[in-house]
Formats: C-alpha cells, structure tokens, sequence
C-alpha cells in the first residue's frame, strides 16, 4: 500500500476586528511608530476584545478551514492546537476546541513557542502517513496581548493576536509536507521565557510583583539566533526534500520582524517577492503566525495549485523548526470564488 500524504484541502484565520497602530501604543507605552516601523516593520497588529480568548480564535480559523474543505467536523479524526497561550493551564485548549467544534474525535495542545504550527503539521504528517488518520485539524493560535508585559516597552510593541488553521487529508498525490527540520536548544531557554506561573515558580504576591508573569524577551540574543538558525534550517529542509532554493514558489516565514526575514531570504540568495510578509499588519502572532501568512497567501493565489512552499519558523526554546508542503493540484478548496481565477489560469 502507498503512504499517503498529508493534503492541505482547507484553510482558515481568524484575525480580531480590533487594530492597534503603533501611535496607538506611543499613548500607552515610551515608544514611536518610527522606532517600532525602522525595528520591526511592524504598523500596526489585532488584539483581541473581553470575549475573545484564544479557544474562540482557534475555533473561528478552525470553522472556516471547514467550511472550505468542505468538511464537518464530524469529518475529523484528529484536531491539533499550536499554541503557548492558552485559556487555562489545564485542561489544554484543544479539548475546548473540539468541544465547540461539535468535534468527536481526539485533540491535543502543542506548546512549542513560535515554532508550534510547523512542529504540529509534522506531526500530523505522520499520523496520516502511518494511516492511523484520514483529515486532521491544524490550529495555530495565540493571543499574546494578555500575556506580554504592558510595562516593557522593548517587548509590547511586537506581539498580536490571531489564529490560522489548516484541513490535512490523506491523498495519493504527491503533497502536504515533503520534509521537515525540527530543532531545539533548551540553552537559550532564558532568552524567551515566562518564569512565573508554572510549578518553578508558581503564582504567588512574589511573582506578581515581580512581573514574573509576563514574557521576557532578550532581543539581541533573540535576534542573533533567529538570524543564525532561519537560512541554515531552510538549507537543511530543502536539502532533505531534494530541492534547491529555485524550486521554491514561495517562502513563508515567522513573522517576527522584517529585518530577520530579509536577512534570512538574502542569505539564501531568495527575492523578496517570493516571500509572504505580513507582520507590517499584525506583529509577531506567535504559533498563529505562518498560518496566518499561509492562509492570506492562498486566499490572494499567491500559492496556487500545485507550488511548492517553504515554511520557516524560530521560537522559544529556544526551537526552530521548517518545512517544504507541496500543494495539491485538485484541491476543491481552490475552485472557491477567492482563488478560481488563479487556479484555471
Ligand atoms: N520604543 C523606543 N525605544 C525603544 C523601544 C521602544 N519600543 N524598545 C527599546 N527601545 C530602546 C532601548 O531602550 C535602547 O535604548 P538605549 O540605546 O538608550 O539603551 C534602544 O531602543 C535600542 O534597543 P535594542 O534592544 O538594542 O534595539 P534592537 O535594535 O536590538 O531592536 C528588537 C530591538 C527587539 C526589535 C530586536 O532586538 C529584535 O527584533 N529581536 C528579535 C525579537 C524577536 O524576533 N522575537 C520573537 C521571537 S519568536
């Protein structure tokens, strides 16, 4: 029997209706939208209302992704959520992610930082291959507005709030994840951290006032390894799939910052046009990030039938992690008014 792979049939995001500009938070914090746009690239980025929690983006993405696969999610045998700021410490997001879906099957959270989608698409790639699943829910989802450190300007500006999903389902054709690269070093774990709040430090007056609570973020290091880590991963993931940087129709990367995806597409030698940035509209979105940027690539047909795509991502961990997903080339999902254009052309 062949192996079958993992079909990206459906995509979805879920983007909070509220945008915060950077002058908006020059009334909050000591900041300039000049600073923020020169270091970041970032404008401006979603955050969420009292009502919204990260289940209930998860769940927006989730539906959508759905409804374009033209699925139910009585359809699903597996739902998998990428995200580092759930609801509650336990039970894990998933779980209501699956409730609210009307969902049967089994679900589970993956907490790996920014690199959680593409961690979790490799996983679900497997569960496919092995034929334990047929059509699988990939989430990524995060609100980092609740969890970033309103006092620190040097990190606050970055982050936003969002999810993105994708339908994985079991085909024949050659596509969904070809390769991947996951990589870790727990050395670095102090340059990305929230100390306070797990079994370490458990919640306590102590840790309040401390603000040991919220994340802390050592940019430079940050910056030096993300800068470091995204062209040797990218290298690494196209040499496991066979591919060279030419046969890629577009790079999709964590968006963090724009000067560390211009470095890393320049080290590979990749023109900015074959990248998909959207970080200038919604800052560093965490797990959410590269499904956010995937599904707006697709519903604009810059990804169209049957390109190959690499997805690239670095994080807390500190972790890294790529990929290289092929798209199908009789994917329903692009015969919808969004995409048809592209898809027959
Ligand atoms: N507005 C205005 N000034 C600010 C500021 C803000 N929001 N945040 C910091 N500054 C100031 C600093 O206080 C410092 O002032 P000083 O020189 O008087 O001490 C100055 O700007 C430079 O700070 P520095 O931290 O050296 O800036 P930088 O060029 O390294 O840029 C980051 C900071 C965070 C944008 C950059 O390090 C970065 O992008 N790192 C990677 C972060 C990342 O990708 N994280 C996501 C991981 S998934």
């Amino acid at each position: 029997m062949k192996t079958p792979y993992g079909n990206i049939v459906g995509w979805g995001k879920y983007a909070p209706e509220r945008i915060v500009t950077n002058d908006d938070l020059a009334q909050r914090v000591d900041t300039s939208d000049e600073w923020i746009r020169a270091r970041s690239g970032i404008r401006e980025r979603r955050m969420v209302g009292e009502d919204e929690h990260t289940s209930t983006m998860a769940v927006g993405a989730g539906r959508e992704a759905l409804e374009r696969a033209g699925l139910t999610a009585a359809d699903l045998d597996l739902i998998i959520v990428a995200t580092s700021s759930p609801d509650y410490l336990t039970p894990p997001v998933s779980s209501q992610v699956q409730d609210l879906l009307g969902a049967s099957c089994g679900a589970f959270q993956v907490v790996v930082g920014c690199t959680g989608f593409v961690y979790s698409l490799a996983i679900a790639q497997q569960f496919i291959a092995t034929g334990a699943c047929r059509t699988i829910l990939v989430v990524g989802a995060e609100l980092t507005s609740r969890w970033i450190d309103w006092e620190d300007r040097a990190t606050c500006v970055l982050f936003g709030d969002g999810a993105g999903a994708v339908v994985l389902q079991a085909s024949d054709e050659p596509s969904g994840v070809l390769a991947f690269v996951l990589g870790s070093d727990g050395s670095g774990a102090e340059h990305l951290i929230v100390p306070g709040g797990g079994v370490a430090h458990p919640p306590s007056h102590e840790t309040v006032d401390a603000r040991l609570n919220y994340v802390r973020m050592n940019g430079r290091e940050v910056f030096k390894f993300a800068t470091r880590k995204m062209p040797e991963t990218l290298e690494a993931v196209l040499g496991k799939a066979g591919l060279t940087v030419d046969d890629l129709d577009l790079l999709i990367p964590h968006q963090a910052n724009l000067r560390i995806i211009e470095y890393a597409a320049g080290q590979l030698g990749i023109p900015m046009e074959k990248v998909v940035v959207n970080v200038d509209r919604y800052g560093n979105t965490s797990a959410a990030s590269i499904p956010l940027a995937l599904c707006e690539a697709l519903d604009e047909g810059r990804a169209r039938p049957g390109d190959t795509l690499a997805l690239v991502a670095f994080g807390a961990g500190l972790t890294w992690a790529s990929a290289v997903v092929r798209l199908g080339l009789h994917t329903p999902a692009f015969r919808t008014p969004a995409t048809a254009a592209e898809a027959v052309s």
